[in-house]
């Protein structure tokens, strides 16, 4: 089948580079319109983006010309989905305006996210959302169709298989990596050697992301810190459960968890258990395609009734640009029958 052409906005960003890299050599899709602010229009690709995440670059993307935001020139060229990788104040604007004009929207930003008809988006755990982009004006029109935070997408794909036991209450804590606040982010003067115990609206977010997510309402108890670390959050975690299970049944709930493997960015173990107890690790190398896209589980066990376990996601693939990629692949595969 032919692919489908697809633009992305915020090209040259954290974000924006793993969709790039994604997308370079994707079975069903097209990188047919990369999207830069206005300073960089014209000029290759190569030349404008700082190159950050430590994969090679492509040679495909590296002589791609940026492009304008310009609704009217990216229908004239045939593309319909549009990926954004955009600041959530400029997707505000941008991304209703896209969908109004029948462009198909999946966005990393936090504005819409919590929009009664805009899914929060993780194929494995939540797949059957998809069908709010109906009550938006799907077929008849575009869509927006959000991932979660990228520390909410971790916690998510750990619990979505744990739902049958009853979640209570989650204790979380999060280790996050400066990627996650995009490029150039923080400065160094303020990372290195050290942490910093309060990343701004990210306890508010898990809190609220994980109900509408998982459709489950438990209390909620989050702390979340920055590292010093380029790549991957890790977390921890302590679950109160209605039903009284083990460990043992915990780790068989995850290697059981094979959610959407049709999807070309699902990996065929979607969340992994590491039995070395020092693991998992943000040293780990979980940069292919599709390994960026596990969630790594370990340290399970139980006290006083509650299980707990250690967690890690790649908060720029699986937790951003590649969970959109899958959101993509999800509509594609339920509605264009690919
Ligand atoms: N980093 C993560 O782990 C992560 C995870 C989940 C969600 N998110 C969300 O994803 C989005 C992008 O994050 P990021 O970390 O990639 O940010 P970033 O590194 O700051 O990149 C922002 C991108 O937006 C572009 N941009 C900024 N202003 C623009 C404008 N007025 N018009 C057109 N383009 C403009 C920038 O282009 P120029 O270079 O040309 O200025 C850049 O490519 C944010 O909403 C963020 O909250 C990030």
């Amino acid at each position: 089948m032919e692919k489908i052409k697809v633009a992305v906005m915020g090209a040259t960003g954290a974000v924006g580079q793993v969709f790039m890299w994604m997308l370079a050599d994707h079975p069903w899709f097209d990188l047919a319109y990369p999207i830069a602010s206005d300073a960089r229009i014209g000029k290759t690709y190569a030349s404008q983006v700082h190159w950050v995440i430590p994969v090679e670059m492509p040679e495909a993307i590296k002589e791609k010309t940026l492009k304008k935001l310009d609704a009217d020139q990216m229908k004239a060229e045939g593309v319909q989905i549009v990926f954004s990788g955009l600041p959530a104040d400029i997707a505000n604007e941008v991304e209703p305006m896209l969908r109004s004009k029948g462009f198909y929207v999946f966005s990393n930003a936090a504005s819409m996210r919590y929009d009664h008809d805009v899914p929060i988006l993780i194929p494995e755990a939540n797949h059957e959302q998809l069908s709010l982009i109906e009550e938006q004006g799907y077929p008849n029109g575009g869509f927006v169709v959000t991932n979660a935070n990228c520390s909410t997408t971790g916690l998510a794909m750990a619990l979505a298989p744990l739902k049958k036991f009853g979640i209570k209450t989650i204790h979380v804590s999060t280790y996050q990596a400066v990627s996650g606040a995009g490029y150039p982010g923080l400065s160094t003067l303020d990372i290195f050697g050290t942490c910093i115990p309060y990343i701004g609206k990210e306890e508010e977010k898990i809190d609220k992301e994980i109900k509408k997510i998982l459709s489950i309402n438990p209390e909620v108890y989050p702390f979340t810190i920055r590292v010093p670390v380029i790549v991957g959050h890790l977390e921890t975690v302590w679950l109160d459960l209605e039903k009284d299970v083990e460990p043992e049944d915990v780790i068989q709930a995850w290697k059981d968890f094979k959610e959407c493997s049709d999807l070309p960015s699902t990996p065929a173990q979607p969340v992994v258990y590491c039995e070395d107890p020092t693991m998992p690790q943000q040293k780990l190398a979980f940069w292919g395609k599709p390994q960026g896209m596990v969630t790594y589980t370990g340290r399970c066990k139980k006290k006083d009734g509650k299980i707990g376990f250690v967690l890690m996601v790649n908060n720029i693939v699986k937790g951003a640009a590649g969970g959109s990629i899958q959101n993509a692949e999800a509509f594609v595969s339920k509605y264009l029958n690919k």
